[in-house]
């Protein structure tokens, strides 16, 4: 069997080279795209003459037989396929023989490969899209359920302000858009055909390369060849967006891992998003958060590693660009098993109210007893001041500042009066925090419409 490339070659390649050169272990899973990309193509041919009508359909019969050995499980990979390009072209040659050598005219691999690889992302990018939204309906399910818990808030990981579960948890739905959008806004950059740019100088065929790329979904064509067949920025910025997504994942898995530890006990994970310890039998352990949290970093790790392969490239294509696929494929696969688990293991968790409640420190409330005083005119500044004393006076009794009486108040500044104790109130609190953005009722209720107008669920 002859390489494809073989005619100047007068010695064989070294099989250890053969190994190091093949990239078909991991771009099999391109098959679909490639006959899609071909069949596009053999149309393309045909409008410029290069290929009959009949030596067409021929072609693209050719093809469709591939694709359901594809798809049957019947493809048989030869020793020699160096990738699925090749593969692909080698059994078209031995379905409908010599004429299957026209289908390459005017194209080369390199503008090839980069057609493939956008057209795999596209559809990627449908199916991570849906799973995305799926995990934000359970955000807001899961917020709008528990509308009424109220918890405390942490900054630095130390209690800070009683805030709404729902509150908190809203704040990962919008993180989560965030990377909804740049999904959104980055597919108009992956939707853009380079096929039609040969090797790297463009084909000598005159293409309707648009209708070419109309063809295949895209609604734009590259500018330049040189920079077409070379261009992987839609890879890098796809690690970028995965690793971004990735990072909110992981800050969102950490919460849950820390609210489900038994001292905070905030929260308990069903079993089936759990698993327990080979020599603990007490153990249930929060895995499901602990991978996604994990997974970031092989996420991070993708980007900068593919980010380093591109750095000092020169122009056009180059065979370090092969690296763009591993990276990539895992990077969605990765995502695609990670996205489903987390929504399935936050739409099963359940508040634990009591354990929130017993969390609530009075010094939650210590914020608020300054804006009491703010309230009566007292200068932010001064009235933070005067409540650090009151702060360190229940410090300094070992109670519990809702504890001290008015009398005890007085003493630290004169200006208390009787109506200054209502503020050692949780529900209070958080209910006073009503502008939009903010952890009220009424504030999360409005987070919460804007949530689900954005996804479409019926309110
Ligand atoms: N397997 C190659 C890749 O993934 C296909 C392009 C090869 N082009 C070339 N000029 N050798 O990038």
């Amino acid at each position: 069997m002859t390489k494809l490339w073989g005619g100047r070659f007068q010695q064989p390649t070294d099989p250890r080279m053969d190994r190091f050169n093949r990239s078909i272990d991991f771009d099999a899973r391109l098959w679909e795209v490639d006959i899609l990309g071909s069949q596009a193509y053999a149309h393309a041919l045909a409008q410029v003459g290069v290929l009959t009508e009949e030596e067409r359909d021929q072609i693209l019969h050719g093809l469709e037989k591939i694709a359901e050995e594809w798809r049957e499980g019947r493809f048989r990979l030869h020793p020699e396929d160096e990738d699925i390009h090749t593969a692909v072209e080698r059994r078209l040659t031995e379905l409908i023989g010599p004429v299957a050598g026209k289908l390459h005219t005017g194209r080369s691999r390199n503008d090839q490969v980069a057609t493939d690889l956008r057209l795999y992302l596209c559809s990627a990018l449908q199916d991570l899209e849906l799973m995305l939204s799926d995990l934000q309906r359970t955000v807001v399910e899961v917020a709008e359920r528990h509308i009424d818990l109220i918890m405390p808030g942490y900054t630095h990981l130390q209690p800070a302000q009683p805030v709404r579960f729902a509150h908190w948890l809203m704040s990962y739905f919008w993180m989560l858009q965030r990377d909804w959008a740049r999904l959104e806004d980055m597919r108009r950059r992956v939707e853009v055909s380079p096929l039609g740019s040969g090797a790297l100088a463009g084909t000598s065929l005159d293409m309707d390369r648009l209708a070419l790329a109309q063809r295949l979904g895209f609604n734009r064509i590259t500018e330049n060849s040189m920079d077409a067949v070379s261009d992987r920025d839609f890879v890098a910025e796809f690690l970028f967006w995965a690793a971004l997504l990735a990072v909110h994942l992981s800050r969102l898995s950490e919460d849950l891992i820390f609210f489900s530890n038994p001292s905070l006990g905030f929260i308990r994970l069903a079993d089936a998003y759990t698993t327990g310890s080979s020599l603990m039998p007490q153990k249930k352990n929060p895995d499901a958060f602990e991978l996604a949290r994990g997974k970031a970093g092989r996420l991070i790790g993708h980007l900068a590693g593919f980010l380093t392969t591109l750095k000092g490239l020169p122009s056009t294509y180059n065979k370090d660009l092969q690296e763009d696929k591993e990276p990539l494929f895992d990077a969605i696969d990765t995502l695609k098993l990670a996205l489903p688990v987390l929504s399935g293991a936050i739409a099963t968790l359940e508040p634990q109210p009591e354990r929130m409640a017993r969390a609530l420190d009075d010094a939650m409330l210590a914020t608020d007893l300054a804006d009491w005083l703010v309230a009566q005119g007292v200068p932010f500044r001064q009235s933070h001041h005067i409540v650090g004393q009151v702060v360190a006076e229940a410090e300094r009794r070992g109670c519990p500042l809702s504890h001290l009486s008015l009398a005890d108040l007085q003493a630290i500044y004169p200006g208390f009066t009787q109506d200054a104790l209502q503020v050692w109130d949780f529900q209070r609190s958080v209910e006073q925090r009503r502008a939009v953005g903010g952890s009220a009722k009424v504030a999360v209720q409005v987070q919460i419409r804007r949530a689900k107008a954005i996804l479409g669920v019926d309110l």
